[in-house]
């Protein structure tokens, strides 16, 4: 069964606590039971990983484009919280890697402070969910089993 690689960065293990009217009440674990019932809905496995480190994002990222070029990888939805904005490491990590990422954002970043418009994600993804709530990861995953499920 394909896998697919669910990435949450900084303060995203705060969702359900933090600053709830702009990301809900969804705890984490509830983000990531939300992921796994769409995996298993659209038959494939789901693998969640959560860090407040860079690094750590980007040895995820290179260790899902080693299971993309296995042949065991679909891809990776990534909500890289505040390094979206900053992070040249993970553009570098996702065109290195060669792994497809959709980037999710939970909130319509656009429609908030200038500093989050700008992403270093965004040139890198495959597709980007931004602005539904939670229900971005879902969108997010069935978009990756959409587009490159077949091949
Ligand atoms: C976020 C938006 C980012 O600007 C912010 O730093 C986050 C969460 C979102 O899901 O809306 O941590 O990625």
């Amino acid at each position: 069964m394909p896998k697919i690689v669910v990435l949450n960065g900084p303060n995203l293990n705060l969702l359900g606590e933090r600053e709830p009217a702009v990301y809900g009440r969804a705890t984490l674990a509830d983000v990531e039971a939300l992921c796994q019932a769409t995996g298993a809905r659209l038959g494939v496995s789901v693998e969640c990983l959560q860090s407040n480190h860079e690094g750590v994002l980007v040895d995820a990222l290179q260790a899902a484009g080693r299971g993309v070029r296995a042949g065991e990888v679909l891809g990776v939805v990534l909500n890289a919280g505040a390094y979206t904005h900053t992070s040249v490491a993970l553009h570098d990590a996702i065109t290195g890697a060669q792994v497809p990422v959709v980037e999710v954002h939970i909130s319509n970043v656009h429609a908030r402070e200038a500093f989050r418009h700008h992403s270093h994600v965004a040139p890198a993804a495959a597709g980007i969910v931004i602005g539904f709530g939670v229900d971005g990861y879902a969108l997010a995953i069935e978009g990756l089993v959409r587009k490159f499920g077949g091949r």
